[in-house]
């Protein structure tokens, strides 16, 4: 939240590189007592303090900010853009799971980081912690992405697939609510604002794209009828809303769209709340990284490799991180 006023804190513990591994350095009750200590908290769990976020993100001591808020697209990302900016601007490493400021503010973000001489990083924004960002900087080096293709919400994915059994729209939301898969707001899902910010993000970050979900073309799945889906089934093929990006005429161009997909294109493969990503660079023929199933533990993984990767290079580094 924005708001001042009493917001919970969730304290999962302090990080420390010293053993070169996050493993077994999480110390809940050290992490309690310090924050305590500082007379802004009371011992009620969890934590509590009086600051704002944004205050807390200014003025408590910490290592690492993990920003783990929602996707705000009416906001263009804030409140999480700024308190991500305050913590790079005071030299501190950020860690988050939300696509927003990688979509909205990436090339602010990652210049204060590089200023500054921390690392800014989002593995789970997209695709959870499947190692596409990874992929990208360490494994792909020296490629130049061309392209990629993707299917990127699992929501929608969901409900298409729930469609060709004869479901409906709205049952397929409820669904993947109960998943809790769903947007907070599941029409950033169907609309496909929640595919237009990871397609954003991807250009951004792999591509060097300057661009916001505001700039992808986007259609969602809320006019596709299951009649359509069902007609596109018999005749072998599937429904599925695709990300791109590609680089045409020295600039990127970006969409999110209902697309047919043959029965032997491997994203006719992806169901339920699976995704996918295609990638093609200039150097390699196209490489396609998938997911399958994933679980709230899916998008932890990617926070805590980041957190290693914070931790690891702290150590290279010969220092705490
Ligand atoms: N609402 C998102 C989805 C959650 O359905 O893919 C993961 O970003």
């Amino acid at each position: 939240p924005s708001r001042r006023g009493t917001f919970p804190v969730e304290v999962v513990g302090l990080f420390t590189a010293s053993r070169g591994s996050l493993a077994g350095a999480v110390d809940l009750a050290r992490a309690r007592a310090e924050l305590e200590a500082t007379g802004r908290f009371d011992a009620r769990h969890p934590l509590r303090t009086d600051m704002t976020p944004l205050e807390a993100s200014r003025n408590l001591d910490y290592d690492v900010l993990v920003e783990l808020s929602p996707l705000a697209i009416e906001a263009r990302g804030e409140p999480a853009v700024s308190h991500i900016a305050s913590a790079l601007a005071r030299g501190r490493h950020v860690v988050t799971a939300n696509k927003g400021p990688v979509a909205f503010a990436y090339r602010k973000l990652a210049a204060l980081a590089e200023t500054q001489g921390v690392r800014f990083l989002f593995e789970s924004s997209v695709m959870d912690g499947a190692p596409l960002f990874n992929m990208a900087r360490v494994a792909l080096r020296g490629c130049r992405v061309e392209a990629f293709a993707g299917i990127l919400n699992g929501t929608t994915n969901a409900i298409l697939c729930h469609m060709e059994r004869g479901g409906s729209l709205e049952e397929g939301i409820a669904a993947a609510q109960a998943a809790g898969i769903a947007e907070a707001d599941p029409s950033h899902d169907v609309d496909g604002w929640d595919g237009a910010a990871k397609t954003a993000a991807l250009a951004n970050v792999l591509m060097e794209a300057d661009v916001t979900p505001f700039d992808v073309e986007r259609r969602g799945i809320g006019s596709v009828s299951v009649g359509e889906v069902r007609r596109a089934l018999a005749a072998g093929r599937r429904l599925k809303l695709v990300c791109r990006a590609c680089r045409r005429e020295g600039a990127i161009q970006t969409s999110v769209a209902v697309e047919e997909v043959a029965a032997d294109d491997p994203f006719s493969l992806v169901d339920a709340y699976g995704a996918i990503l295609r990638i093609e660079t200039d150097l390699m023929h196209p490489l396609v990284l998938t997911q399958e199933g994933p679980e709230v533990m899916d998008t932890a993984y990617g926070v805590l490799n980041d957190l290693m990767e914070i931790a690891g290079t702290a150590e290279r580094k010969g220092e705490e991180p």
